[in-house]
């Protein structure tokens, strides 16, 4: 084997998924993940289960992520995985097994910051071309909204972010409030693009310019369905797509007006998105428009790549290996961690 060959194995268990990856020189090979339907129901995920679920998923994961790569792993240089942020009893499942899995492989342990690997995962070496520093990342995910300014690797700096709720807590609230399972954010984008977006009109938080606010909105749209739902019982059925796509265009013309803002005050033009609501089709549908529009170059990653992930943890691991940046066995799991930790 070539010494210049390099393969890391990324496992993420911050949340309610349970994802295992095999990257080769910055190129993904395998990239598994068990999604727990168990919280649909539920309308949230519920933490004692999300851990219980990993404990379940995670050995056969790991194990099918390095089948897949076509590699033992005795081949691996090293283990990195999701320090924080996130849940507690989930966090604390990916890392004691990945404390485990080095040690009994004599191998460097890599600690990930789950909000940095959404950000890293833009330099997975695939058909799309890396953003350049200094670039802006806008991440919207379940549990984060914040303007990222990225001027190396592991340099960034926390322009803006939600005083609330977060954009994909937006998104799942609004759609429990229509009936809708969880996670509802991809559910509205689906019935978003059979509607009219200016069937009904919500009005703009009024936040600092690089700040976010969903709670009220969520709040707005709760009392619309209550007041239209007393006119008619069916005002939901009847009218969702038109809902669906009404919400959507109000979030993302928050989100656009906020990265408009960012792009003003820094003066940098490079704009990319992270996190599971950047899967989300109208806000990359406005970013390829930006790019015409207003000169924007924009870096909207690939839909594997969204929603949480080991790639991005794997990628992370990699960009830090290279670094010798690894951790000591005593590390532990940590629920809150900022992105410039
Ligand atoms: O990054 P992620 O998988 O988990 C966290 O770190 O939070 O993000 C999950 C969030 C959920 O709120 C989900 O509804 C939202 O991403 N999401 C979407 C779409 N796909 C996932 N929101 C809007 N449109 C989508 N297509
Ligand atoms: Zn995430």
């Amino acid at each position: 084997m070539n010494k210049k060959d390099i393969y890391i194995l990324g496992i993420e268990s911050s949340c309610d998924d349970t994802g295992a990856s095999v990257i080769h020189n910055g190129k993904i090979l395998s990239n598994v993940i068990a999604n727990q339907e168990v919280h649909s129901k539920y309308g949230g995920v519920i933490p004692e289960l999300a851990s219980r679920a990993h404990q379940q998923n995670i050995v056969p994961v790991v194990h099918e992520a390095i089948k897949e790569a076509g590699i033992a792993k005795e081949d691996l240089n090293a283990i990195a995985f999701t320090r924080g942020p996130g849940l507690m009893g989930s966090l604390l499942v990916g890392t004691s097994f990945a404390k485990s899995l080095a040690f009994g492989l004599n191998i460097p342990l890599i600690d990930v910051n789950h909000m940095q690997a959404h950000i890293l995962a833009h330099f997975i070496d695939d058909e799309n071309t890396p953003p350049p520093f200094p670039f802006i990342c806008l991440t919207i995910s379940g549990g984060h909204t914040q303007i990222v300014k990225i001027t190396d690797y592991f340099e960034m700096e926390v322009l803006g972010e939600t005083i609330d709720d977060a954009v994909g807590e937006a998104f799942d609230k609004t759609a429990k409030i229509l009936g809708l399972a969880y996670p509802g954010g991809p559910l509205i984008d689906k019935y978003a693009q059979l509607g009219n977006p200016k069937a009904f009109q919500f009005t703009k938080p009024k936040v600092e310019p690089l700040n976010f606010s969903f709670s009220g909105l969520k709040t707005q749209i709760l009392y619309f369905i209550q007041n239209n739902i007393k006119e008619n019982p069916n005002f939901i059925e009847e009218n969702l797509n038109d809902i669906c796509a009404s919400i959507q265009y109000t979030i993302v013309n928050i989100l656009i007006d906020k990265l408009k803002n960012a792009v003003k005050e820094t003066g940098i033009k490079h704009i990319a998105i992270a996190g599971g609501v950047s899967a989300n089709s109208e806000i990359r549908r406005r970013l390829k428009l930006a790019e015409k529009t207003w000169g924007w170059t924009t870096y909207i990653p690939k839909f594997e790549y969204t929603t949480d992930n080991a790639g991005m943890v794997a990628i992370t691991g990699y960009l830090k290996y290279l670094n010798n940046q690894y951790s000591n066995n005593s590390i532990s799991a940590k629920a809150r961690l900022k992105v410039d930790d």
